[in-house]
């Protein structure tokens, strides 16, 4: 699969990418990521992923990036390939700097570094029509999960777990019980017609396809209720899915091997499908930027 590498402005291969072994992203997690699709040589939702960015630099004090900048330098990396199924991967560190110090330093230059690498989405395609199983499993990451930051290990514990049980997702549950949204995917229940998900004021990360599915459930004649679920009301709801970058809108038929409601994708599932479908379709015939 090819992948081309941009690092403040230099394209390569991404193989050849070296990072220095101070720099605070790989010793401390001091950094900030997104995701973002490539659809037919096109950046999706391109704007909703650059203002999340704003937002998690902003939110752990990471100044001097040039976001405009960085937005040609996504499109320059694009033409380089040319691309066209695609994933972009953009991640800012605040540099490396000499001693190791937990302190921010005063002189580091942040990391700019992205990629974009070839996307296969048939593996996606099939299980977005059977639905997929996850498992339920303990929410142990820190209290501000808004933040789209690489401090990532106790996602890779849940969704590892998840993996050992032969299911592709863990929807992750606090100490009383409430469920607030996946290892790398957000969530949402169908119970009684309605639609239901985490609020986004909760310690999540306000995914772009969860804000894209809810803006959209009105196209779907869909009412939204967000509030909270509890992992023994999982029992209870009609219908579950995922929502992500690359996932798109995901149909959950399994937790914890219980099948959930007919233990097939539901209608409302099927509704939203279509509906993100069409949305996609929209951007795909405007006139290219
Ligand atoms: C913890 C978590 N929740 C939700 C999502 C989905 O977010 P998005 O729709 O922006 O891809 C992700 C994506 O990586 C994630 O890591």
């Amino acid at each position: 699969m090819r992948a081309i590498a941009n690092v403040h402005g230099q394209i390569l291969p991404l193989e050849d990418v070296k990072i220095s072994a101070l720099d605070r992203g790989f010793l401390f997690g001091d950094s900030v990521y997104e995701v973002v699709r490539v659809y037919q040589g096109r950046p999706y939702l391109e704007e909703e992923h650059f203002q999340r960015l704003a937002r998690s630099l902003e939110a752990i004090a990471l100044g001097g990036v040039d976001l405009v900048r960085l937005r040609r330098r996504v499109h320059d990396t694009i033409a380089a390939g040319p691309f066209r199924e695609a994933v972009l991967y953009v991640q800012i560190t605040r540099g490396a700097s000499m001693p190791r110090k937990h302190a921010f330093p005063k002189q580091a230059v942040p990391l700019e570094l992205l990629w974009v690498e070839d996307y296969d989405d048939a593996p996606y395609e099939h299980l977005r029509r059977v639905g997929v199983g996850v498992v339920t499993y303990p929410d142990r990451r820190w209290h501000r999960c808004d933040i789209k930051s690489t401090n990532l290990l106790a996602n890779v514990l849940a969704n590892q777990a998840a993996h050992d049980a032969g299911c592709y997702e863990a929807l992750l549950y606090l100490p009383d019980g409430t469920l607030t949204e996946a290892s790398h995917s957000s969530f949402f229940w169908v119970k009684d017609g309605a639609l239901g998900t985490t609020p986004s004021r909760d310690n999540i990360l306000p995914g772009i396809t969860r804000g894209l599915i809810l803006g959209l459930a009105g196209r779907a004649n869909v009412v939204v209720r967000e509030g909270h679920l509890r992992r023994d009301d999982l029992r209870s709801v009609d219908e579950l899915f995922l929502t992500g970058t690359t996932s798109e809108v995901l149909p959950v038929t399994h937790v914890d091997g219980q099948p959930v409601g007919s233990g097939r994708p539901g209608p409302i599932t099927r509704r939203l499908q279509e509906v993100y479908a069409a949305k996609l379709r929209e951007f795909l015939s405007a006139s290219s930027y």
